[in-house]
């Protein structure tokens, strides 16, 4: 029988723990150090080189061995121990017989980690993170991330490459759609969020499984929004902007990063010491924890012209701070050598294993490898009432009411006729998402299905297809086809939007359209949807839009002539209810768009928090004149700013007044705002808060948010909200990168969005 030692070994230095707790009273001490060095001097170096490796599952673990040379020999790597965690292996059953044969045949007996891109559900599927973003709300993104841990964790995965939190200014890049959208404060409260659903308080619970912060750095900042493209941002970007987001995970507690595919300032992360050692494990003291490279990135060095060959590669990213490699197969090639021969000290292979194997220990795999392997749960928490009640609640607060003219919406569920138009709108496969897990295929709620599912009368609605999107095979992995010049389907349209009261009209993106490798230098609307929306119009002008997109769009001929506009995003399973409730009243929208929408894709990238420059905008003098910063065929403002959203009743902003004009660095002002409800119907409102500093030693941007509050007021109801600023409300990093406030005037704005604002000035005073 083999004996399972690192089992056996972790038991007594658990005992000798509870003996002697000062390890586990000391704050300070990172968990399970005494069970993790016991552990690491028992093992070899290709033990410990192993633990470095990640591996893709490309094989059923529960069917025949695979034949291929390659998939053998990762075979025999997982069982002789040279092997760390897997990815893409999933199932209860999968996952339990790819952890037996790293258990029962390697010397030590550790588990595995099985990681998987749990990024918005892995069965349940939520908004995509740009929608949830929309919501402003930490209950949905931390809810639905527990959502997502608890099916995950039930089908064997303890581990998730998620949450994702890197800024995105630039429509023209597909990943937007994972991100939280253009703003650090608002990034690093939903990464928090989403961190603390994944992971809970205790990360050794079934349900909870490890978060992982990527992409460690600056991978949304790819010139001209091309994915994996060279990122060349100045470090005032990279620290006020970019960074914040993953300060804010590390000191949250996640239990790992990722870095990412874009070199910055030369430098590809992967070999960044500047942000693994120095800034991560440096200035934010991240011990407990450890940082993955993305696929294949640490040979991507290579390829970068970073390292010359694998050895090199494998050195440099070890050194600068990557711990383990996600299938480039270069530690497995490298470190060994790299170690023996003395190039690269033996402590700094044990801190990347240390780091490995405490977050092993703290997922309670040492006490039980199976413990996320268990069939009755897999049974029985997937795609639950209960779980779908949680994406039905988050998909209805992530969407935005973009325009609402004459009060077209709501819609009355009886007595209307409606046409639902648009091959989007039956579409019960595009809502699901990018990174969609595992979902199953076509088993969201359509637009059709939802609003059919809530009117009184299921005669008053009928459909027509109108246009094809896409022909051929939609799936991550291929390049999508769009159909052009079909109007095969117009007729039928024309004819139902002549006979009803309104029509609902679906357009937007596929969802392959977004997400990893999908830049398009096009974001408006593809194939035939604007001709057919201009048919629509002849007839109807009744026209509601229902947007699904995975990016914020150029879309000013849609604002101009259509009547109502929702922004639906991918809405995730529960997608056509949520967009019913909203469509019919029984959810008065309540959304913020977390992303600037531009009016065409040459003002890309745009975003709310920008420099002023130095000529922004034209001397009344100089009217007509071309020498300021603007474009001389579109104004500079997006159509659609950030924080913008309606609801179906009016907020009115009054009485912006500060506790004091000045403060000191020790002080604080307190800012008070008087919000009312002046509509008809009760509504839920996001009071946002932007700071400007007029002149710093480094230039500020116009606005940057600080603070925001959600308040739910009745008709006519009005609430005083307050927002306390102090030093470091006011602070940034500097030239020296120091974080400081300076004094000076500053500007304080509060409003619904980052351009309707109320604003008034103070002082920081010595
Ligand atoms: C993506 C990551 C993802 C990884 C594993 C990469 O291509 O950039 O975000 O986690 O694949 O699937």
């Amino acid at each position: 029988m083999k004996v399972q030692l690192a089992i056996a070994i972790v038991t007594i230095a658990l005992t000798a723990c509870m003996k002697n707790n000062s390890s586990n009273t000391n704050s300070t001490a990172a968990p399970f150090a005494n069970e993790v060095d016991s552990l690491l001097s028992l093992m070899t170096l290709e033990e410990k080189a192993g633990q470095l490796n990640l591996y893709a599952g490309s094989w059923e673990f529960t069917g025949p061995v695979p034949k291929d040379a390659n998939n053998q020999q990762k075979l025999e790597n997982i069982k002789s121990g040279r092997v760390g965690a897997m990815l893409n292996v999933i199932t209860t059953e999968g996952t339990r017989e790819a952890q037996k044969l790293a258990v029962e045949n390697s010397r030590l007996g550790i588990p595995l980690l099985f990681g998987y891109d749990v990024i918005h559900g892995y069965k349940t599927m939520m908004p995509i993170p740009l929608g949830q973003a929309a919501s402003w709300d930490a209950d949905v993104a931390r809810s639905g991330a527990q959502v997502a841990a608890k099916e995950a964790s039930a089908s064997g995965i303890n581990w998730t490459f998620a949450p994702m939190m890197d800024i995105a200014r630039d429509a023209r890049w597909g990943r937007m759609m994972e991100s939280p959208g253009e703003d650090p404060y608002l990034a690093s409260y939903l990464s928090k969020a989403w961190i603390e659903g994944f992971q809970g308080n205790d990360l050794s619970d079934e349900a909870t499984i490890a978060a992982c912060a990527k992409h460690f750095a600056a991978y949304g900042f790819a010139e001209a929004g091309r994915d994996y493209n060279t990122v060349d941002i100045s470090m005032q970007t990279l620290y006020n902007i970019v960074l914040p987001p993953f300060k804010a995970a590390s000191e949250a507690g996640v239990a790992s990063f990722m870095n990412s595919f874009n070199e910055i300032g030369g430098v590809p992360a992967n070999g960044s010491e500047l942000l693994q050692r120095e800034l991560l494990k440096g200035a934010w003291n991240y011990q407990n924890g450890f940082v993955v490279s993305d696929w294949g990135s640490i040979g991507e060095m290579i390829t970068h012209g970073f390292a010359a060959d694998t050895l090199e590669a494998g050195y440099k990213a070890l050194t600068a701070g990557s711990d383990m490699d996600m299938e480039a197969h270069i530690y497995e090639n490298s470190i060994e050598e790299l170690v023996s021969t003395g190039k690269i000290s033996e402590e700094i292979l044990n801190d990347a294993v240390r780091r490995v194997l405490t977050i092993k220990f703290q997922l309670g795999l040492f006490e039980n490898p199976y413990r996320y392997s268990d069939t009755s749960r897999e049974k029985a928490d997937l795609l639950t009432e209960e779980n779908l009640k949680v994406a039905r609640e988050a998909a209805r607060k992530s969407i935005v009411l973009l325009k609402n003219e004459n009060n077209l919406l709501p819609l009355n569920k009886e007595g209307q006729s409606i046409a639902v138009i648009g091959s989007l709108a039956a579409d019960k496969d595009v809502p699901l998402g990018s990174w969609r897990a595992q979902a199953n295929e076509g088993s969201a709620v359509s637009v059709l299905e939802g609003i059919q599912g809530a009117v009184s009368n299921k005669s008053d609605v009928s459909f027509a297809q109108g246009y094809t999107l896409t022909t051929g095979r939609r799936k991550f992995v291929y390049e999508l086809e769009f159909v052009e010049g079909d109007q095969s389907g117009f007729s039928k349209a024309i004819q139902l939007a002549k006979k009803v009261d309104v029509v609902v009209l679906a357009l937007g993106e596929d969802c392959w359209q977004s997400g990893e490798g999908r830049s398009q230098t096009d974001i408006g609307l593809k194939g035939d949807q604007m001709d057919l929306m201009y048919e629509l119009l002849k007839v109807n002008k009744n026209i509601v839009v229902t947007l699904m997109n995975g990016r914020s769009l150029a879309i000013p001929e849609l604002d101009e002539n259509i009547p109502a506009i929702l922004e639906v995003w991918h809405l995730g399973s529960e997608a056509g209810n949520a967009i019913a409730d909203v469509l019919f009243g029984d959810y008065n929208p309540s959304g913020k768009l977390p992303i600037s929408f531009p009016r065409n894709v040459g003002q890309c990238p745009i975003y709310y928090n920008h420099k002023n420059g130095g000529r922004p905008a034209t001397n009344p003098h100089d009217a007509g004149m071309v020498f300021w910063s603007h474009y001389t065929d579109s104004p500079n403002t997006p159509l659609y700013p950030f924080g913008y959203g309606l609801s179906y009743t009016t907020f009115e902003y009054s009485d912006l007044s500060l506790s004091s004009s000045e403060m000191n660095q020790a002080g604080e002002i307190v800012a008070s705002i008087k919000v009312k409800n002046t509509g008809k119907v009760g509504g839920q409102e996001t009071v946002q808060l932007y700071i400007r500093d007029y002149v710093g030693s480094v230039t500020r941007p116009v606005k940057e948010l600080k603070g925001f509050e959600k308040i739910t007021l009745k008709p006519g109801e009005e609430k005083v909200v307050q927002f306390t600023i102090n030093n470091e409300t006011l602070s940034y990093y500097r030239a020296d990168l120091s974080f400081g406030s300076e004094p000076g005037q500053f500007a304080l704005m509060i409003g619904g969005n980052s351009q309707k604002i109320l604003t008034t000035d103070f002082r920081l005073v010595d």
